[in-house]
């Protein structure tokens, strides 16, 4: 466990969704961890105005029933400032504020909980105020995705944060690397011989990653109608989780190692040209559907969306990999919105044996092997296999062998614990590099391109389904399908 430099937490958009949900209970944990050094304090700035006082309530609230020795330890840490983002007087209050060192320490984080189109200005005006330099301490900006909302945005973005800052002072977070279960990935295919050989085209037929979730936009019309599925999930984390299956061994797991095998498989990826989108990329919206029971609204009945809105909840791709281990092999990925069910996970099915010699001894069509990699809500790993089945005749049956990772009372953590204390000790290794950022949009900019030409319709699937019907016609071969579930049940064939 490494020491932590003293350092001071600046948060903007501290009263906001992503900071009350993710950061300030995160930041508990690693205080509960005793993780803290006694000199870490923790800056809180947001629009309105409040008392340091009224603002540590609401932190409390946030955290109720935790401990009360460590919620107070916790809570005497934090101040609060108001800010008006694009307020030059703003930012030199809060150097005038960061200066008295005997509440904030030089080391500073300054973490973009905002809109992403906030950004560049407030960047801009730190780094006006000198705020950016590290000539006494080291200064190191955290910023959420969406990292712009095209290639050329993305380029844009970066020109102007390189005006204050170099690329080791930027963190951009991509909270699905870490997750528990993303690690293991690299833990299980990096950790364990026998499976380097049966990882690559000779062996797989296919690689599936889906997330799914059962919410909705939950209030974020806003942010989710100019940017939609495929932004939202597919070009950040479902590519990520892609990059970790996909990617050759690094030389060591060093930020920069990883990072650049990371980077080769997303420029392998072959590129979608724009006459065959449609093969490679479906998108879909939900309509009014039940989940659990309850009736739920359709997307466009949501408030804040467009009563003709066309932005996807529902997007799938197939991909193709050119290189030599992932010659000729689809990689499906799929996201939505209302769906039947809360899973994410990483499906690999393997080719079925060269000689059928079992064929009689089982009921219906040949069972391939899978691994699958469940990200949550089950964070597991699982292999099947075909056992025989007790009895007199010679029949066979799934099996599945179950290695999750996490025992018994073992507790894992939201994935932002551990990004945190990642860029207080100064480890990028689960933080995205710029080419990784560009090189992922240019895999999906030429489905954003043509979806944005054909905006008079979209393919609808009732909430609480597994999506639209015709995204089918993604797979390359008639026995390829979605899996839905972790269980061997999953492996049916399922008409959508
Ligand atoms: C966010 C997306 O990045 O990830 C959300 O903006 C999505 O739309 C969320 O719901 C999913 O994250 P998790 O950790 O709940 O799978």
């Amino acid at each position: 466990m490494k020491n932590l430099d003293p350092c001071t937490v600046v948060i903007f958009g501290a009263a906001g969704n992503l900071a009350r949900r993710k950061l300030i209970p995160a930041l508990f944990q690693l205080e509960r961890l005793g993780r803290f050094p006694e000199s870490l304090s923790i800056l809180a700035l947001s629009l309105e105005d409040r008392t340091r006082d009224a603002w540590q309530e609401e932190v409390r609230q946030i955290l109720s029933e935790q401990p009360y020795d460590i919620l107070e330890k916790f809570l005497a840490r934090w101040h609060y400032q108001r800010i008006e983002p694009t307020e030059a007087g703003s930012y030199l209050s809060l150097k005038e504020t960061l200066l008295d060192t005997s509440r904030f320490s030089a080391n500073q984080v300054f973490y973009m909980a905002v809109r992403p189109a906030d950004y560049p200005g407030i960047v801009e005006q730190l780094g006006g105020q000198g705020l950016l330099q590290e000539k006494n301490g080291w200064r190191r900006v955290v910023i959420e995705k969406p990292f712009g909302y095209d290639l050329l945005s993305a380029e844009t973005l970066q020109a102007g944060l390189y005006r204050h800052l170099q690329e080791h002072q930027i963190y951009r977070i991509d909270h699905y690397l870490g997750k528990g279960t993303v690690q293991n990935v690299l833990v299980f295919r990096f950790a364990n011989v026998l499976l380097e050989p049966l990882w690559n085209h000779n062996y797989i037929d296919f690689v599936q990653i889906t997330q799914s979730e059962t919410l909705g936009i939950e209030g974020r019309a806003d942010y989710y109608e100019g940017a939609g599925a495929l932004r939202d999930m597919i070009q950040s984390h479902l590519l990520q989780v892609l990059t970790l299956v996909a990617m050759e061994p690094p030389v060591s797991l060093d930020a920069e190692h990883l990072r650049d095998e990371k980077v080769k498989v997303l420029q392998s990826i072959r590129p979608i040209p724009q006459n065959a989108v449609h093969a490679h990329a479906f998108r879909g919206q939900y309509s009014a559907g039940s989940i659990g029971g309850e009736s739920v609204a359709g997307y466009q009945e949501e408030a804040g969306v467009a009563k003709d809105s066309t932005t996807e909840t529902y997007a799938a791709m197939k991909l193709f990999i050119d290189n030599w281990r992932w010659s000729g092999v689809p990689f499906y990925l799929r996201t939505g919105k209302r769906l039947a069910e809360n899973s994410s996970a990483v499906y690999i099915r393997f080719k079925s044996p060269p000689q059928d010699l079992l064929r009689s001894a089982r009921l219906g069509p040949t069972q391939p092997n899978w691994i699958m990699l469940g990200i949550q809500p089950d964070e597991c790993l699982r292999v099947e296999l075909q056992v025989r089945m007790p009895g007199l005749e010679l029949q066979t049956r799934t099996l599945s062998l179950d290695a999750t990772y996490r025992q018994g009372d073992e507790t894992d953590f939201s994935a932002y614990e551990e990004l945190l204390l990642d860029v207080i000790q100064g480890d990028h290794s689960l933080f995205l590099r710029i080419d990784e950022v560009e090189a992922a949009w240019k895999v999906v900019d030429p489905v954003l391109k043509v979806w944005a030409t054909e905006r008079e319709f979209i393919q609808t699937y009732p909430a609480g389904t597994w999506g639209p019907r015709g995204t089918y016609r993604l797979f390359s071969h008639e026995d390829q399908f979605w899996r839905h579930g972790l269980d061997p049940s999953g492996a049916d064939l399922h008409p959508y």
